[in-house]
């Protein structure tokens, strides 16, 4: 692949400016400053890394990424009273192209604004589609706080599944535990519109913080704070989409 190619399809900007931080020597790569934008470069290389304007960035050839979403941000790319949680993203994220159009990186599903913990990002839409089909049922758990105090019988109606107003089918925790006395632990399979917080409330109870602590097989790392991002690696990739995940 051309040099201003690679740069340009890591989301850096348009050819003509990509060619123009490579012409003025403001890329390198492996360590290496190249000033000629056609210079060709293997991007089969394992590890192969660039920098532009002295900010190192691996190669990627598809983004996934998990964000520690922190309160306060929707998860939305045209955001209506909070700020996007694709503005916690550095630039070449969110201007990655597909097909050849500027894209970036989008949430896979969506938490609440309030709702804080694991969010999965990403710009291959056969994985935003694999991981947010409601066919698979990738089990994601939460951690809520309610207001009132949990009991055996919420815990049971939680797990035996609860009616919500947009739909006469029950729906169920496939998983369902008290943390301590206001604090529970939810898995769910589905992803209606404020489920955990409209199934709490079914059962009586009030859901005062959400977070979400872990998607199929993949727990948020307890070193990633909130507001942090990092790039999934393959093994973690693996533990979404092979068996212990998405299946
Ligand atoms: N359920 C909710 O109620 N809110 C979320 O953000 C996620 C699941």
């Amino acid at each position: 692949m051309r040099l201003d190619d690679l740069i340009f399809s890591q989301g850096f900007g348009v050819r003509r400016l990509c060619a123009g931080l490579i012409a003025a020597g403001r890329v390198a790569v492996d360590g290496k400053v190249r000033t000629d934008p056609a210079t060709p470069i293997d991007v089969t290389a394992p590890g192969l890394t660039f920098s532009v304007e002295g900010t190192p960035w691996p190669y990627q050839p598809r983004a996934y990424l998990m964000l520690h979403k922190p309160a306060g941000y929707e998860c939305s790319q045209r955001p209506s009273a909070w700020p996007s949680v694709l503005s916690l993203l550095p630039a070449p994220l969110r201007q990655r192209p597909t097909s050849g159009k500027v894209a970036g990186v989008q949430p896979v599903g969506r938490l609440d604004q309030d709702t804080t913990g694991l969010l999965l990002l990403s710009d291959d839409g056969a994985f935003l589609h694999r991981m947010s089909s409601p066919k698979r049922h990738v089990p994601k758990v939460y951690e809520a706080q309610t207001r009132h105090p949990l009991d055996e019988r919420q815990l049971a109606r939680l797990r035996e599944g609860v009616v919500l107003n947009d739909d006469p089918r029950p729906v169920r925790a496939a998983d369902c535990a008290a943390l301590d006395s206001h604090r529970l632990s939810l898995t769910l399979t589905e992803g209606k519109y404020h489920q955990v917080k409209r199934m709490v409330a079914a059962v009586g109870n009030r859901v005062e913080t959400l977070h979400r602590a872990r998607i199929g097989g993949l727990v948020l790392p307890a070193d990633l704070a909130p507001g942090q991002w990092r790039w999934l690696g393959a093994r973690e990739l693996e533990l979404l989409v092979g068996d212990s995940g998405v299946g």
